[in-house]
């Protein structure tokens, strides 16, 4: 597998931009929020999204100053989600240490993520970039819709594979698709080009997401808790598909099971056996793995080139990664 730094490299002058403009965008006066941004700016996470869109406006068109300004809104919202997200999921831990909210409180993890947001926002305004925000602000109204129906379904504990797609398309594979239509659109890709690159970056994030979702499963360091989905009732393609593939006692076993889990934390790891023994985990690589080639399909429309290569490579990344 190709590390993420020679993935970068046809576009390495232009992630180092990137980084100045994100970390300019996100000066404060208030003292506080500037050390809490000290802090983010120092945990930086892979940054995929920003190099999603660059190679995307690579390859349908030319990297312009208008593909910069996306790259930050879109790490900025990034960045904003994962604030609000751990809050939401009662997670203390986010890449390699104390999440915000574990070291200042939920309160204030709400309004760093609202900070965020508004500073991503502004920027985009300032230089007029209507279109983008447009693309974005679509996104940033399904990620929240899918965090919440994933959460309405959550309680019940059986929601179908079906449902589970909605979730994480709203959820996670929105913004990966609005990074690449970002990119098309602002390296001046044609309409076709928007659209197609929507849909890989769709699949693309498809594929991301059950990954995440089968690191749960994992004891591996990947820098956030692990096995907190099922403490949280968070129902995944792994265990969906153990249930639909359990007689109607398993079922209800199980269930008892992950309801209790967050008093007794000795059933997740009977939870997660349940689901091996069952196949789930197979499963969910197998779909990950089909997200993945319709997404590399569309990619083989374009000629080849550096970029191309790296958006391959890319692809290969988000499956095979280690956090
Ligand atoms: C984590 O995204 C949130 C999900 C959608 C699963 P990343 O794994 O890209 O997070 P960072 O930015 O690299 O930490
Ligand atoms: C993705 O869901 C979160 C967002 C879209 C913000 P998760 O809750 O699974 O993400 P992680 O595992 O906390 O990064
Ligand atoms: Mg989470
Ligand atoms: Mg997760």
């Amino acid at each position: 597998m190709s590390t993420l730094k020679d993935i970068q490299a046809p576009v390495k002058q232009e992630m180092n931009e990137f980084e100045l403009k994100f970390r300019q965008s996100m000066k404060s006066k208030v003292m506080l929020l500037d050390k809490i941004m000290d802090y983010i700016i120092k945990r930086k996470g892979k940054q995929m999204r920003p190099l999603f869109v660059f190679l995307t406006a690579a390859i349908t068109g030319k990297i312009n100053e208008a593909t910069h300004r996306g790259a930050a809104l879109i790490e900025l919202l990034h960045t904003a989600s994962l604030v609000h997200d751990d809050v939401v999921d009662n997670a203390h831990y986010r890449r390699g240490f104390f999440s915000i909210n574990a070291l200042w409180k939920n309160k204030i993890a709400v309004l760093v993520g609202d900070f965020l947001l508004s500073k991503g926002l502004l920027l985009s305004l300032k230089n007029d970039d209507f279109e983008l925000l447009r693309i974005v602000s679509n996104a940033v109204q399904q990620m929240s819709e899918g965090e919440l129906l994933q959460m309405e379904k959550a309680r019940k504990l059986d929601i179908t594979e079906e449902l589970y797609y909605e979730v994480i398309r709203q959820k996670t594979a929105s913004l990966i698709t609005s990074c690449c239509q970002v990119g098309a659109s602002s390296g001046g890709g044609t309409d076709e080009d928007i659209s197609k690159m929507g849909t890989f970056g769709t699949k693309v994030g498809m594929a991301f997401q059950i990954k995440d979702d089968l690191f749960d499963y994992e004891n591996a360091a990947i820098g956030k808790p692990t096995g907190i989905d099922i403490r949280e009732r968070k129902m995944t393609l792994p265990v969906i598909y153990a249930l639909k593939h359990s007689t109607s006692s398993e079922v209800s076993t199980i269930k008892k099971m992950i309801t209790d889990s967050e008093k007794k934390a000795a059933n997740v790891k009977k939870v997660i056996e349940f689901v091996k023994e069952k196949g789930g985990i197979d499963y969910a690589t197998k779909r990950m793995n089909d997200f993945l080639s319709e997404a590399l399909a569309i990619l083989k429309t374009y000629p080849d080139s550096v970029y191309r290569n790296s958006l391959e490579q890319l692809l290969a990344f988000t499956i095979a990664r280690k956090t």
